[in-house]
């Protein structure tokens, strides 16, 4: 079972963006299974370091999208952005130092995150940059 599957009403409505939001729930199934699976500590790491690096990655092209547009709330959004990923990444080196063991309760916080982060947060860009021609 999925732990979280995408669908319209996550839409910002611009292509490119969706299909990244859709990428990160696709890793972040991929994660959880795996935790289920009770895979050995490399995969979690690898399946961890995947996360993280395609979230700095989305973020990244997401930033890019909103300075293009001169979004007005783009340094607010950043400072989120950042403090999630520093939160991961502190996940990720305690896991890989054996300071922390992954549970589920990690994975549903990345979710909730994930989930309140583009139905408020990226949310609230969709209307500025649609109108003003990003599709
Ligand atoms: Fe789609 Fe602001 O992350």
């Amino acid at each position: 079972m999925a732990l979280i599957t995408w669908d319209e009403h996550y839409s910002v409505k611009i292509e490119e963006i969706d299909n990244h939001h859709r990428r990160l729930f696709q890793i972040l199934n991929d994660f959880y299974q795996g935790l289920r699976a009770n895979q050995v500590k490399e995969s979690i790491l690898k399946l961890i370091n995947e996360l993280y690096d395609y979230t700095n990655y989305h973020f990244q092209a997401e930033e890019k999208l909103m300075e293009q547009y001169g979004y007005p709330k783009l340094a607010e959004h950043r400072k989120i952005h950042q403090d999630f990923i520093n939160r991961v990444q502190d996940y990720r080196d305690r896991f890989a130092s054996g300071r922390l063991l992954i549970s589920i309760e990690v994975t549903n916080f990345i979710r909730d995150w994930l989930v309140n982060h583009i139905l408020k947060t990226d949310m609230e860009y969709s209307e500025y940059l649609t109108s003003r021609g990003a599709k």
